[in-house]
C-alpha cells in the first residue's frame, strides 16, 4: 500500500479507510493494556497517533517501539476521541524499519541549543528544528516566487573568484597547491602561474559584482545562493558560510530602491504567516511569545528612512540624555550593532532603511552624492551631511540589527574610478566590471539580504547557528 504522508493523513475525513503512515516515534505512553504513539514525519509539526491494543501485538515488537525508533504503520484512519486532533489511526500492523536505543542522544525534552548544536546531524528530528528548517525551505519559495512575478532573472554567479567584491580581504582561499611547498618570487610573493585556476582565487563574499553585469543586460535579475566570509567574529549573527539574496536592476534610484526592499521584506514576512502557520504557532508557543505579533507589527509598519547624518544626530542626543554606548557614534564611524538596535528598537520602534553613508566604511562602487563646496555632501531628500556620502540604504530590523545592506551603484565611469584610485585599489581583476560604466552604462541599483538574518526574524531564534542545518562559523566545521 502507497505511504500517506502525515500531513496528508490528518487532513483526511475518509473514517474508517486503510492507510499506511511511516515516520520516527516522537513518543510511546500505554494505559489499561491500550498504547498511544505520537508518530511524526517532518512533512508537519503535528505528530499523528497510533492506538492500539498491546494483546493484538507481539510483545517483541512493541518492546521495539522505543522514543526515536522508525515505523511503518498500517492501520484504520478514525475520528478521534481526544482534544486537539480530528483523527488517528487504529493500528493493525507495525513494523519497525529502525530500533532506536537508549543512548540517543535527543531523548530529554528542554536540551540547550549549545547541546543542540553538536548533534546537529540529528536535531532537525526536533520539533523546534523541524519548524525552523521548514520556514527555511518556504521562505526560499517566498523569495524566488517574489522576483519571478516583479520580472527579475534568476542569476547565476560564481562562488569562486579572483576578485573581492566588498574589498573586505576576508577570503577563503581556494587551491590545489601544496600549502608545504610554495613557490615564490624574489619579493616573496606566492607564484600562482601553476595553481589550478593560474590566478589567486578565493570563495565569493557577495555575487554584486557579476549581478550587475546581469542588471546591465537582462534589467533586473537576482542571485540566491551561497557567500563565505572569513571574519573571525563569534557573534550571534555572522556565519562563515550564509546564503545571500542579491538582486540588482538598472534603472533603479534611491527612492525606488528602499521601496524595493521595504515591500520585498513584507512580501516574505506576509508569505510565513501566510504558508508557515503551525510551525509559526509552535515557535510562538515554544520560543518566542512575541514572534506572531512582532512579525504581524511589521506588516503595519512603514519603515523609516533616515540619512545616516540624521541617525547619528538621534545617537548624539540618546548620549547626552545619559544613554550608555559601549562604542563611539561620531560622524563618520561605522555603526555598532547597539547603535542600529538602539535606532530601531528604542528611537523609532520600528525597521529603519538608513541611507547616505560616509564614504569611510562603505564600498568603493555606491553611488556618490553630490559634494559642497565646504566638504560636505547633499543626500536623500536635500539632507545635507559635514563629508563626503553615499547612497548606501542598509535595512536595519529590530533584534537583528543590519538585515539587508544595499546601495545605488556610482555609473559614472570617471567618478568610480577617482573613487578607486583615492583608494589605491588594484583593478587588475576587475577589468571586466568596469567595462559596464565604459559602455552604455546606466543606473542601477541592488541590495544583499542576509537568508539567516531573515530567518532569524522570522523564526524568532536568537542565533545564527540555530537557522542553518550544518553552521560554519570559527573553528566550527563539523557535519
Ligand atoms: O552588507 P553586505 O556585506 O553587502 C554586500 O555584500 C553587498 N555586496 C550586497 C549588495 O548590495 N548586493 O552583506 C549583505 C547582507 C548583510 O546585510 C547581512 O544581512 C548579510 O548579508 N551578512 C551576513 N550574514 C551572516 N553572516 C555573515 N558573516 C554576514 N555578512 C553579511
Ligand atoms: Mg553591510
Amino acid at each position: 500500500m502507497k505511504r500517506t504522508r502525515i500531513i496528508d493523513a490528518l487532513k483526511r475525513t475518509d473514517f474508517g479507510a486503510e492507510i499506511n503512515v511511516k515516520g520516527w516515534v516522537r513518543s510511546k505512553r500505554g494505559s489499561k493494556g491500550i498504547f498511544f504513539i505520537a508518530l511524526n514525519d517532518g512533512s508537519t509539526i503535528k505528530n499523528v497517533q497510533i492506538v492500539g491494543d498491546d494483546a493484538n501485538f507481539p510483545e517483541e515488537t512493541l518492546k521495539r517501539v522505543t522514543t526515536g525508533a522508525c515505523l511503518s504503520v498500517m492501520g484504520k484512519l478514525v475520528e478521534s476521541p481526544a482534544a486537539g486532533q480530528a483523527s488517528e489511526i487504529q493500528a493493525t500492523a507495525i513494523e519497525v524499519l529502525g530500533d532506536c536505543d537508549n543512548t540517543y542522544p535527543l531523548q530529554k525534552k528542554g536540551a540547550s541549543w549549545e547541546y543542540l548544536r553538536t548533534v546537529a546531524h540529528l536535531r532537525p528530528r526536533t520539533n523546534t528544528f523541524g519548524a525552523i528548517f521548514r520556514i527555511r525551505h518556504n521562505m526560499a519559495m517566498a523569495i524566488h516566487t517574489y522576483f519571478h512575478e516583479h520580472g527579475y532573472y534568476y542569476f547565476h554567479t560564481p562562488l569562486i573568484t579572483a576578485s573581492d567584491c566588498e574589498g573586505a580581504g576576508n577570503m577563503f582561499q581556494v587551491t590545489t597547491k601544496n600549502l608545504y611547498d610554495l613557490k615564490k618570487d624574489e619579493q616573496g610573493k606566492i607564484i600562482y602561474s601553476d595553481d589550478f585556476f593560474g590566478e589567486q582565487t578565493s570563495l565569493t563574499v557577495s555575487g554584486q559584482l557579476e549581478g550587475e553585469l546581469g542588471a546591465t543586460a537582462l534589467g533586473a535579475i537576482y542571485t540566491f545562493g551561497p557567500t563565505f566570509r572569513a571574519e573571525n567574529s563569534n557573534t550571534p549573527r555572522h556565519l562563515a558560510e550564509f546564503w545571500m539574496i542579491e538582486p540588482e536592476i538598472a534603472f533603479m534610484d534611491q527612492e525606488e530602491l528602499m521601496d524595493l526592499e521595504e515591500d520585498f521584506i513584507k512580501f516574505c514576512v506576509r508569505w510565513a504567516l501566510d504558508n508557515c502557520r503551525d510551525d509559526l504557532e509552535f515557535l510562538n508557543k515554544m520560543v518566542d511569545k512575541g514572534l506572531l505579533e512582532r512579525l504581524e507589527g511589521v506588516l503595519k509598519e512603514d519603515f523609516v528612512r533616515l540619512p545616516y547624518t540624521e541617525g547619528i544626530r538621534i545617537l548624539q542626543e540618546a548620549k547626552a540624555q545619559g544613554h550608555k554606548f559601549e562604542f563611539p557614534c561620531e560622524w563618520g564611524d561605522d555603526l555598532a550593532s547597539e547603535h542600529e538596535r538602539y535606532l530601531v528598537e528604542e528611537h523609532f520602534k520600528k525597521p529603519v532603511i538608513m541611507t547616505d553613508y560616509p564614504r569611510s566604511f562603505k564600498s568603493f562602487y555606491m553611488k556618490q552624492n553630490q559634494a559642497t563646496a565646504d566638504g560636505g555632501s547633499i543626500g536623500y531628500k536635500g539632507a545635507v551631511a559635514p563629508g563626503p556620502t553615499m547612497q548606501g540604504t542598509d535595512v536595519l530590523f529590530p533584534s537583528i540589527g543590519e538585515i539587508i545592506g544595499g546601495s545605488v551603484r556610482e555609473e559614472s565611469y570617471d567618478k568610480l574610478m577617482a573613487e578607486i584610485n583615492r583608494r589605491e585599489m588594484d583593478m587588475t581583476h576587475l577589468w571586466w566590471y568596469l567595462d559596464t560604466r565604459r559602455y552604455g552604462s546606466c543606473p542601477h541599483a541592488g541590495f544583499g539580504l542576509g537568508f539567516e538574518r531573515l530567518i532569524l526574524f522570522v523564526t524568532g531564534m536568537q542565533n545564527i547557528r540555530d537557522v542553518i542545518p550544518f553552521p560554519r562559523t570559527p573553528k566550527n566545521a563539523e557535519f
